[in-house]
């Protein structure tokens, strides 16, 4: 990962825009969510869309250690799917699924990075509360995004949220600082301690994801190498806004429509 950077305003100004770009991109991918699509035509639809906001992926050929580079645009991740699944013809959707979609584009060399859980037509009350809970503990810890403030107040409220309500978190992947690169100091678990953790200050861009399991937080990797489903075959559910820290308070430059609803 690397080191931390605090933007200047300039810097925040160019990360509004990616932000806003990113935001688009899930913003159109959600509308065509339905039964019978498949997560390749969602793949068509998010390339056509970074092309029109003129912008760049940033996960297309981006590379993780230990994997190969990644061969998509978004990341699609189906019921027991926590993250990283990979867009394909043959995945089709069906009525009562959930599907995370995660997207990321970089405009001017600056990135934005969201993600949103959706339905696929009518889901269980258990899956509806899945994604009411995990979506509102993303807003919880975003509102602790503050100077002054540390890593594990935003990383508590994540688990707390989601533990309250008898759901797991994620224990081996976490958020990130954004900017220049996807992936920047400092990490940002999705548990921890309040008051404990580097300290935040104004200027830092944060990409704050969780990732709630109903079940266990036990994960394996498929054998594709990138796809990282639950043990138990329970749901999962990933949320994800990029946020700047302001001088009196979070900005989340990811927002849009989608998230009004
Ligand atoms: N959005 C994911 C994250 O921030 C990155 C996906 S990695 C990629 O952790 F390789 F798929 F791009
Ligand atoms: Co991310």
């Amino acid at each position: 990962m690397d080191k931390l950077k605090i933007k200047n305003r300039v810097e925040i100004e160019k990360m509004k825009q990616s932000g806003k770009a990113a935001a688009t991109v899930l913003k159109r991918i959600g509308e065509a969510i339905a039964p019978g699509v498949s997560t390749a035509d969602l793949e068509r639809i998010s390339r056509d869309t970074i092309a029109e906001v003129k912008a760049t992926s940033s996960f297309l050929g981006y590379q993780l250690p230990e994997h190969e580079p990644y061969p998509a645009t978004i990341c699609t991740s189906i019921n027991d799917v926590v993250i990283h699944g990979i867009p394909d013809e043959s995945q089709v959707l069906e009525d009562g699924d959930i599907i995370g979609i995660d997207t990321a584009v970089s405009i001017e060399g600056y990135h934005g990075d969201n993600a949103y859980t959706f339905p696929v037509g009518d889901i269980s009350p258990s899956a509806e509360r899945l994604l009411k809970v995990t979506r509102n503990s993303l807003y919880d810890a975003i509102a602790e995004a503050k100077p002054g403030n540390r890593i594990g107040d935003i990383s508590s409220k994540l688990q707390s949220g989601a533990e309250s309500q008898g759901f797991s978190v994620l224990q081996n992947f976490s958020g990130h600082g954004i900017g220049r690169n996807l992936h920047e100091a400092p990490e940002v678990p999705c548990m921890g301690i309040a008051g404990r953790g580097l300290r935040l200050r104004a200027g830092m861009v944060l990409a704050i994801e969780t990732m709630v399991n109903i079940g266990f937080s036990d994960v394996h990797i498929l054998a594709d190498g990138w796809t990282v489903a639950t043990v138990d075959g329970s749901l999962s559910a990933l949320f994800e806004h990029t946020v700047a820290i302001l001088s009196d308070g979070p900005e989340i430059l990811t927002g849009s429509e989608l998230w009004e609803t």
